[in-house]
């Protein structure tokens, strides 16, 4: 391989490795006399300090803005809500003209202009910059900054956008949604979710779903806490497989996130035995497509399954690190 192949190769891994962290996706935007309004999309955004005030972002040396930047007496830092990923992509395009053509702003202390319906803006006074490898630091000291009530922010992660979904999963807080009305709603999705799977399923998907079954008696039999709950939501993971319907699986997860925030009601305790027996009518009808008795069985399993989890000790540590070491692909 030559050596800049290699040296390619290199980088690719290393931005992919990168991509490994999630981060929000922030604009930055300055003006001069001479560049007119310039904007780039950016999540090298970053808070420096709190007193004083600091906050840095990153742009490419070779960037065809950087002349604007490094000319402009300060910038706006504007952090992008979940609904605003077409803005992300039009500031992440060459176009300066058309990406304000296509935003209402209003000029902020800094001369920056101010983009309306960001989540939050940092107004800056440029503090300091520094040519660093191939991307030039810029740090701002913020003179004016807004946040607005309640928004949710966009999200960078993997090179994809995403939106905080579990993060509006914590808005279920105790006070507003009860722990009782969760397990109401899981306990109907999971019943459709058994009788698509008596339609759909095949062969591929009984072994899934038995083998699972199996896992769960295995370790119910011993005191690895963690293993249990692995096991419970590879149960539930084969289940969502099984009803062909791909929706299922970011429902689940998300529910799972929803048992994450409430941990504190959940219980680890073992399995109850009536758990048991109704896994394996679950898999029985299942196999003999009976959706009445899937369903009867599913019901009877979430109802046993709240009484565990209403009646639970806490071990807020354990169920927190088997859901985020939980594999969440299951292989077809
Ligand atoms: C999500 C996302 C994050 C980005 N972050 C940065 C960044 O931190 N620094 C940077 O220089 N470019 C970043 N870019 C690329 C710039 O937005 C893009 O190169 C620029 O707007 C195009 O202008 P240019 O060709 O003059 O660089 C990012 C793009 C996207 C889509």
């Amino acid at each position: 391989m030559s050596e800049s192949n290699y040296s390619e190769r290199l980088e690719q891994s290393l931005r992919k490795a990168l991509s490994t962290y999630p981060t929000g996706v922030a604009i930055i935007t300055a003006q001069t006399e001479r560049h007119g309004q310039v904007g780039i999309t950016c999540n090298s955004f970053v808070s420096i300090s709190l007193s004083p005030p600091l906050i840095a972002w990153s742009i490419r040396n070779a960037s065809r803005n950087m002349p604007a930047f490094e000319a402009a007496a300060g910038f706006s830092a504007h952090v992008l809500s979940r609904d605003q990923s077409s803005l992300s992509k039009l500031f992440s395009s060459s176009d300066n003209e058309l990406k304000f053509s296509n935003v209402r702003t209003t000029p902020g202390i800094s001369g920056a202009p101010i983009l309306e319906g960001c989540t939050a803006y940092f107004d800056c006074r440029k503090f300091a910059e520094h040519v660093i490898g191939d991307h030039k630091l810029f740090i701002g000291e913020v003179m004016d900054f807004y946040q607005a009530p309640a928004d949710k922010s966009l999200v960078f992660f993997d090179g994809a956008y995403r939106t905080l979904s579990s993060a509006s999963v914590g808005s279920f807080s105790h006070e507003r949604v009860s722990a009782s009305e969760i397990l109401e709603v899981r306990s109907d999705l999971c019943a459709f979710m058994v009788q698509l799977a008596c339609e759909r399923a095949d062969e591929d998907d009984f072994r899934r779903i038995e083998g699972a079954v199996d896992a769960i008696d295995r370790v119910s039999l011993t005191e690895a806490r963690r293993e249990r709950i692995l096991a419970g939501l590879r149960f539930f993971d084969a289940l969502a497989v099984a009803s062909h319907n791909s929706a299922f699986k970011p429902i689940i997860d998300t529910l799972a996130d929803i048992v994450r925030d409430q941990v504190q009601d959940v219980s680890v305790a073992a399995s109850l035995p009536e758990m048991q027996s109704s896994r394996r009518r679950i898999l029985n009808a299942i196999k003999l497509r009976d959706k009445q008795a899937a369903t009867s069985a599913m019901e009877e399993y979430m109802r046993a399954l709240s009484t565990r989890e209403k009646s639970a000790a806490n071990h807020v540590a354990d169920i927190s690190s088997a859901l985020s070491t939980f594999e969440r692909g299951t292989p077809r």
